[in-house]
């Protein structure tokens, strides 16, 4: 795509498995595209300079920071966000479930970024132990949880789903 300042691109993304689309100026941020382009308001803006971990996706199933990523630089990939992390039938998923049932979120500012960053680590690790945990949550701020529920939580998810994975 040949970028020419302040013209528009047409910026096509496949985004939580459903093809969608959207002009945008080329130093436009991922982030924002998501939000103002596609009204994709799960994925959070916290400090725009890739610190606080809240603009978290997976992009072609990397976790990256849409806040480092221009919107142009997406086109024609899978973009993931908390929205996709629950089933299409509303219930939650177990991670967030897990969330829930420890209390692990207040405001939940934070909490689209370390859902993601934590449902990738549980989707390639099964068995992360606590200090895997921890080494995760370090790329993410929470300004009001604490951080022992969230990672009670992950525990307690990843036990779940290990259980679930015996079962079947
Ligand atoms: S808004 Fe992207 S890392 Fe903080
Ligand atoms: S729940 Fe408020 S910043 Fe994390």
């Amino acid at each position: 795509m040949r970028m020419i300042a302040g013209q528009k691109h047409r910026v096509e993304i496949v985004l939580n498995g459903q093809a969608v689309s959207a002009e945008a100026e080329p130093r436009m941020l991922l982030s924002d595209f998501l939000r103002q382009g596609l009204g994709a308001f799960g994925t959070h803006v916290g400090c725009e300079h890739g610190v606080c971990g809240a603009c978290t996706v997976r992009i072609d199933g990397a976790l990256a920071r849409a806040c480092l990523t221009l919107a142009v630089q997406a086109h024609g990939c899978r973009i993931d966000t908390v929205e996709g992390l629950s089933p299409r039938d509303g219930r939650l998923s177990v991670l967030q479930a897990a969330f829930q049932r420890h209390h692990a979120l207040q405001c939940g500012f934070c909490m689209a970024g370390i859902l993601m960053s934590m449902d990738h680590l549980l989707a390639t690790d099964p068995a992360p132990d606590e200090p895997r945990v921890r080494e995760v949550l370090s790329g993410h701020l929470c300004r009001c949880t604490g951080y022992h529920p969230i990672i009670a939580a992950v525990l307690d998810a990843a036990a779940h789903i290990r259980a679930e994975a015996d079962d079947a």
